[in-house]
């Protein structure tokens, strides 16, 4: 506990020296978090993350969270130094979709707006009419299907059938999956409802539909951490990674968290309720980017590059989201 301690105190000393601001999604170490919030930089979802990235003024931006975090910030700031704690953070939704194959399918469907998910790598967003984040992606594609539009979605299939039920929009699904929300089971959530009778159900959207169609509120983990703060409710049954509790439960602390059922327990399943890319984000590597930030070392293993070009036409899918967010 000592260490830790020294570590965030060493931690803030460079983010000041450096001139660094440090932006942290809700399922990093919890520590993460805190010192994000701690120094002026930021915690949050991916919406707020980008836009928060791209409006401060700092010159060098840690990302503490997944990949394609970083990507965005880059896009939305070529001129500012993203860095990450590990760059191999990535995520199965951006796995699961590479460039090439997805161009190809955007081909075959000419007819379709193309609205792809912030969770996918720079070249994908580059050939996508949207970028959009789980807070905001069902009121852009209701707006799209207002304009008569049929949709080509990518990559998270649950999102996507999700979004899809809600607002009637034609659309033809990708088939991709978190593979931390994948694990969430309806039949075991349904059990514990029952054990909780009074307990409200708060789920990310990325979860099989079966677990979605026993939420109370779904939503992005801003939203949910909302709903957590102003449902009139003592317990909840939380149904996303287990990063969120660290806020969740510093916003409500007089209620009571408990994380829905998954397929296996923490012995057997590794990505049960906790992403192993935003685990590899922690106090060490990030002391250790700040230490040595000068050095030419860190730009080799831990800056995030976007080619420009590619950037280029990136910028525009995402832009749209964040004007029609404002
Ligand atoms: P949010 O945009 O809701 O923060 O989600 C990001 C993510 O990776 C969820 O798994
Ligand atoms: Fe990707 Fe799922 Fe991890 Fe979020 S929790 S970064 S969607 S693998």
């Amino acid at each position: 506990a000592e260490q830790r301690v020294e570590l965030k105190e060493r931690i803030k000393r460079l983010l000041k020296e450096k001139q660094a601001v440090l932006v942290s999604h809700y399922y990093v170490d919890a520590d993460l978090q805190d010192l994000a919030e701690e120094t002026g930089g930021c915690v949050s979802d991916s919406l707020e993350m980008a836009r928060f990235g791209r409006d401060h003024p700092a010159k060098t931006l840690i990302v503490a969270g997944v990949r394609f975090m970083g990507e965005t910030a880059k896009i939305l700031s070529p001129e500012k130094r993203i860095l990450m704690p590990d760059l191999d953070a990535t995520c199965s939704l951006d796995l699961g979709c590479p460039a090439d194959e997805f161009t190809a399918f955007c081909d075959q469907h000419p007819d379709r707006t193309v609205v792809v998910y912030a969770n996918t790598s720079a070249a994908v967003k580059a050939r996508a009419d949207w970028m959009v984040t789980s807070s905001i992606g069902l009121e852009i594609v209701k707006h799209l299907h207002e304009q008569g539009k049929k949709i080509l979605w990518a990559p998270d299939k649950h999102l996507g059938s999700y979004i899809q039920k809600q607002t009637g929009a034609d659309m033809l699904l990708w088939q991709g999956s978190c593979l931390v929300h994948d694990e969430f089971k309806g039949v075991e959530l349904d059990l514990l409802k029952a054990q909780y009778p009074d307990a409200k159900v708060l789920v990310h959207p990325e979860s099989p539909a079966n677990v979605v169609a026993l939420a109370d509120v779904v939503g992005s983990t801003t939203q949910i951490i909302n709903a957590a703060v102003t449902m009139d409710a003592d317990t909840f049954i939380v149904a996303t990674d287990n990063g969120i509790l660290h806020k969740m439960q510093a916003a409500a602390p007089n209620k009571r968290f408990i994380v829905a059922p998954t397929a296996g327990n923490s012995a057997t399943c590794k990505s049960c309720a906790h992403c192993p890319w935003m685990a590899m984000n922690g106090l060490q590597n990030l002391a250790d980017l700040l230490e040595n930030i000068d050095s030419p070392a860190i730009s080799a293993a831990n800056e995030v590059f976007v080619d420009a070009e590619v950037g280029k036409q990136a910028v525009t899918s995402i832009t749209r989201m964040l004007d029609f967010a404002a």
